[in-house]
């Protein structure tokens, strides 16, 4: 393993003020997305869309990273130049979703663990001959009465591990991205409560696998009350919650830390993040990786008028700079 490597990928990924674009949704999610919004679910519709994406004009100012789809990293746009061509020739590191989603957790009803580490090498070593220098691996827990267990917490930090170390062997920035689903009629202190012991579990495990933790990169929710909880809470308790549950459970010399919007309104994954700023210093670098949050305007400009690419770009494009703001703690709403 290369540790300057690593190092050297997340300081270019984390430099502020910048944070990470997540375009990475599966085909079925990218299609739900799409049939919500009357856009028909084909591989060209697909295309189109993150063709406006990948060459929105001035991205590079608050975009550190991509991170990909399988389908996507080996498209081009219309003209013929290749996605990757045109993201690295802006300086954007390329990340892709190495995970395959999902899967029942056996004897645990309604939980899940993550699939995916049959062949991850080999696919790992493929993106990476692409040009992929980060990749990402996400888990969902969900809240309820007797979830996340211990077990399946226990079972996906063990997978976790599997994954990062596989990673850094070949020396690709692994993103671990434990996510309490934002599901349910929870209290803050509730998913306060799992999110710490998840942590907890996942870097205990990270660590006796002898996982590099300054070469990998935590993504995870913020601190929040479920989004059925009709419960409102300010941005300042938001972010105090979720800086207090980091600096207990993460340890100071991981790579870095970024966050899913996982469902938040625009605007308030925005706000949040700008609040944590506010109550610097913190110990580790701390910034955006938002799918929706940022890609929300774009995707209903563009669904209402695909020829107005143009219009789309410029809502993605105000979107990341809002996000480029607030991971500096200077977004004024
Ligand atoms: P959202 O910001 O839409 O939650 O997506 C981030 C992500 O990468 C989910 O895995």
């Amino acid at each position: 393993m290369n540790e300057d490597i690593l190092i050297k990928t997340i300081a270019r990924l984390t430099t502020a003020p910048k944070g990470i674009l997540a375009i990475d949704e599966s085909l079925s999610t990218c299609d739900k997305r799409f049939e919500k919004l009357g856009v028909p679910t084909t591989i060209e519709k697909r295309q189109e869309y993150r063709e406006l994406l990948v060459t929105a004009p001035q991205i590079e100012k608050y975009i550190s990273g991509y991170i990909l789809f399988d389908e996507t990293i080996k498209q081009a746009t219309r003209s013929g130049e290749p996605f990757l061509s045109v993201l690295k020739s802006k300086g954007i590191e390329i990340g892709i979703k190495v995970d395959t989603g999902p899967v029942d957790f056996p004897e645990h009803p309604g939980e899940k663990i993550t699939a995916g580490l049959e062949g991850l090498s080999e696919r790992l070593k493929e993106y990476k001959a692409l040009g992929a220098t980060f990749a990402k691996w996400r888990s969902v827990y969900t809240i309820g009465e007797n979830t996340p267990s211990e077990e399946c917490m226990k079972a996906s930090a063990e997978i976790f591990a599997k994954y990062a170390l596989i990673c850094q062997e070949n020396e690709v920035v692994p993103i671990v991205e434990p996510e309490i689903l934002m599901d349910g009629e929870h209290s803050l202190e509730k998913c306060y409560e799992a999110t710490a012991r998840n942590l907890e579990i996942i870097f205990s495990e990270l660590n006796a696998q002898k996982i590099f933790l300054p070469g990998i990169i935590l993504k995870t929710n913020m601190i929040l009350p479920g989004k059925d909880s009709k419960v409102i809470v300010d941005a300042l308790e938001i972010a105090k919650a979720t800086v207090k549950c980091l600096k207990e459970k993460v340890p100071k010399e991981i790579g870095g830390i970024t966050f899913l919007s996982g469902g938040q309104g625009d605007e308030e994954a925005t706000v949040r993040l700008n609040a944590m700023h506010k109550l610097s210093p913190l110990p580790w670098a701390l910034t955006f990786s938002y799918g929706r949050a940022i890609q929300n305007p774009a995707l209903k400009a563009w669904a209402k008028n695909p020829s107005d690419v143009a219009l789309a770009q410029a809502l993605l494009l105000t979107a990341a700079k809002n996000n480029s703001l607030a991971s500096v703690g200077r977004y004024e709403k």
